[in-house]
């Protein structure tokens, strides 16, 4: 599959190394193609993957947001995103990372819907670090990713692009459940953090 991944950063660069290394093809969009970090990502993804700008990343298949919630409006505002499924990771944190921004009776999953029109969008990849994104194996006991959206096909390939990289996907519903997912990002945050945890734990769901 083609997945345009605006943001080449920790979440950005994690995803699109552990899909490339899946045989996915990628397409970093970018503001300096051409920047040693960037051909450092590009370099260690192998022949799958190159850089460029954000407009050429929205012309792929599934389109991901990995910018900082604050880049979101202008970047996803600027670019033609119409029919195409658009994995949205940004969380909206305050900048001392104390709590969000947004919610609880919006989020900023229905506000990248808003910006990014016509896009199916699935509020995916926010509740957990981007090292777990590199590694959702907890002793053979993959790491749950929560989504949620309001298209059922753009949520199934979500599904299958969070499955690629090792995690359990379970659909949380519709896209307004970005108001739930996204303060379960805060806690991840919170645990990290203030609690002392770092980044080597992640949330799993069990049933019986
Ligand atoms: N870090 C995590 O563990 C984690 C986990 C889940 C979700 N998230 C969310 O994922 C998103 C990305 O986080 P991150 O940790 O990957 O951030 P990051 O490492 O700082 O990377 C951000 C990327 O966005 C680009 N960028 C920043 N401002 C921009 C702008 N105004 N216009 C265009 N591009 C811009 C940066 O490009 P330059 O290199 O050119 O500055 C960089 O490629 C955030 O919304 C965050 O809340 C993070």
């Amino acid at each position: 599959m083609k997945i345009g991944i605006l943001g080449a950063g920790n979440v950005g660069g994690t995803l699109g190394q552990g899909w490339a290394r899946r045989g996915h093809e990628i397409l970093f969009g970018v503001r300096d193609p051409q920047s040693p970090k960037t051909r450092d990502l590009i370099a260690q993804c192998g022949d799958k993957a190159r850089a460029g700008s954000a407009a050429e990343a929205a012309t792929c298949e599934v389109v991901v947001n990995a910018l900082p919630f604050a880049a979101g409006k202008e970047a996803l505002e600027a670019l033609n995103l119409k029919g195409k499924v658009l994995l949205d990771c940004a969380n909206p944190l305050k900048s001392d990372l104390s709590g969000l921004e947004i919610g609880p009776n919006t989020s900023a999953g229905e506000m990248a819907a808003d910006w990014a029109k016509g896009a199916k969008v699935v509020k995916i990849f926010i509740s957990t670090g981007y090292n777990n994104m590199a590694n959702p194996d907890y002793g053979g006991n993959p790491l749950t990713m929560f989504y949620c959206g309001d298209d059922p096909a753009a949520k199934g390939i979500a599904a299958d692009l969070a499955r690629d990289l090792g995690f359990t996907p379970v659909d949380a519903g519709p896209l307004t459940n970005a108001r739930l997912l996204e303060p379960l990002a805060m806690l991840w945050i919170w645990l990290a953090i203030r609690g002392g945890m770092q980044r080597e734990f992640g949330f799993r769901l069990v049933t019986r």
